[in-house]
């Protein structure tokens, strides 16, 4: 069964007790369906979200401890609960070199990593990081409510091949208006072992039946 990431980013919607509240649901959606649900909050929410559902955050950094004033470090984020970070994300893009040294600074720490491309290019060149999951996220897509796997389903499909060719283990994940089970099932049909979404789930007026509908499609 594929995976579901759902990136809470700095929505009003998903933060602090609310960011807890999506948490339950997510909770209760994966017993129910038995679906791998992954949230990705705020950083100061990890320590509310991670005893309910598994957890990454937002951002890592690839410091190692001792300074470095506002940085997320690893240690600091396994402590709270997380078991990964998604990396790279179109709203927060960092040097391919920095990829680099967080992908291996979550592996030393026994987490999973999830670094988001802008295309099927910048995903085989991101695949030599061996990182656990690429997604690919086409940046106008994002918010539009216009899925990628409906809309651009070549680019998808590009991506796997892309990645496949370079390193086979890596995973592969699809996000940007990814709305509904129907959108999931597409791109679970186009080769993906996943799907990233945010504004769906969080924005929704019934998030429980928006998840509900959302895990039918994996
Ligand atoms: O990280 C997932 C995200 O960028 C996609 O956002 O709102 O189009 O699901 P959304």
């Amino acid at each position: 069964m594929g995976l579901v990431i759902l990136n809470f980013k700095a929505y009003e919607e998903a933060t602090g007790s609310k960011a807890e509240e999506l948490s339950k649901i997510c909770k209760e959606t994966a017993e129910a369906t038995g679906a791998r649900i992954i949230v990705a909050p705020q950083t100061a929410d990890i320590l509310r979200t991670s005893p309910l559902i598994e957890t990454i955050a937002q951002s890592a950094s690839s410091i190692k401890p001792g300074s470095g004033t506002g940085s997320n470090l690893v240690e600091s984020l396994k402590q709270a609960g997380a078991v990964g970070s998604i990396l790279n994300h179109s709203e927060h893009r960092i040097p391919h070199m920095q990829i680099s040294e967080t992908v291996l600074r979550l592996k030393e720490a026994g987490m999973i990593s999830v670094v988001c491309a802008q295309d099927d290019e910048e995903a085989k060149a991101l695949a030599e990081f061996a990182p656990d999951y690429i997604a690919v996220e086409p940046p106008e897509l994002i918010g539009s409510g216009v899925s990628v796997s409906q809309s651009k389903p070549e680019v998808v499909t590009k991506t796997v091949e892309n990645i496949k060719q370079v390193n086979p283990d890596v995973k592969v994940l699809c996000g940007a208006g990814i709305s509904n089970g129907s959108d999931v099932k597409k791109a679970l049909e186009l080769g993906v072992d996943g799907v990233l979404l945010a504004s769906a789930f969080t924005k929704a007026a019934d998030p429980r039946a928006v998840l509900l509908d959302i895990c039918g499609g994996l």
